[in-house]
């Protein structure tokens, strides 16, 4: 299996595609989680992230906090979208797992020196501050890495926060810059693939239908993420973001994209955040990342049922 470290913000959507790498450990090693300000502040991130643990019956699991906030920024939230505990929808408690003692950004930095180099993919689902910040302390890391697979930005999709801006980048663009100019190989998951992976009635119902606690747990969230969307643009469901960056690792031939340049705005107040995407290849600029475009929304839905079943 492949050893990845989750770094996220749940946050309903990440909390499916961590219940997506737990239910998948023949494909999947999960070292440990680390936890990020993003659409909620990192008190409730590292809380929720514990939670989904616990969900799937696995306290055992590492679960660590990291930044608190952009690494030169005010924090931006997203309770609009997630509600004010960032997993609004089921029931929730407070968690009885530990928190890891050691910070996420040093676990990410012990991680990459401990294991063999090219054997560790990280894999953001959240703004890009705890891997930036990583970098920056400890750039020995850097070369060490297998591949970076994230969930941000946009293009033809534009933005979801700002008309020019998708939410993980633009909290963090400083974070998405030192990452995208790193060197290690990029994968990305924009929100021009995640609108194609919507959490239709149907599907949600199918999740349910599992019976287990991980299905009721996930379709109450997903009863509540599918909200904003529906409600306010009429879309057919909420878009399931982060769990694509691990479907990724475990069925890539569901998805397809290109391998161009991706540049981050980080000075112009209009368009803070964009993910400037050379598409149309009309630059010389290097390819830097595989720009995730299009998925195979069923065979993806079927994968995340069925692995979840699995919990
Ligand atoms: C991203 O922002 C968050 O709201 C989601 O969890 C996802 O990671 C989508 O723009
Ligand atoms: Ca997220």
């Amino acid at each position: 299996p492949r050893k990845i470290i989750i770094d996220t913000d749940p946050g309903q959507d990440d909390a499916v595609a961590i219940l997506l790498a737990l239910g998948s450990p023949q494909e999947i090693d999960l070292l440990g989680i680390t936890c990020v300000a993003g659409n909620v502040p990192l008190a409730l991130t590292q809380t929720n992230a514990r939670r989904v643990c616990e969900v799937a019956g696995r306290s055992d699991v590492a679960v660590h906090a990291g930044r608190a906030a952009p690494l030169r920024r005010p924090l931006v939230t997203a309770e609009h979208v997630h509600g004010k505990t960032g997993l609004d929808g089921p029931e929730l408690w407070e968690p009885t797992m530990p928190l890891a003692e050691i910070n996420g950004v040093d676990f990410i930095i012990d991680t990459l020196r401990r294991e063999p180099a090219g054997t560790v993919t990280l894999c953001p689902l959240g703004p890009l501050s705890n891997i930036a910040a990583a970098f920056e302390q400890a750039p020995d890391i850097v070369e060490r890495v297998q591949e970076i697979v994230l969930m941000g930005g946009a293009y033809f999709e534009v933005g979801n926060i700002t008309p020019a801006a998708e939410f993980n980048i633009y909290v963090d663009p400083e974070a998405a810059e030192i990452v995208l100019t790193s060197g290690v190989p990029v994968t990305m998951m924009p929100l021009d693939v995640t609108h194609k992976a919507l959490a239709t009635r149907t599907r949600i119902e199918a999740i349910r239908a599992l019976d287990t606690r991980v299905g009721h747990f996930t379709a109450e969230m997903l009863d509540f993420f599918e909200r904003f969307d529906v409600e306010k643009y009429g879309s057919e469901g909420g878009p399931l973001h982060d769990p694509c960056v691990i479907a990724y690792l475990i069925q890539p031939e569901l998805f397809s994209g290109r391998r161009i340049n991706v540049m981050i705005e980080t000075s112009s107040d209009l368009t803070l955040g964009m993910t400037v995407a050379d598409w149309w290849g009309v630059t010389d600029r290097a390819a830097n990342a595989l720009f995730i475009g299009d998925v195979d929304s069923d065979g993806f839905f079927a994968l995340i049922t069925e692995r979840l079943g699995r919990l």
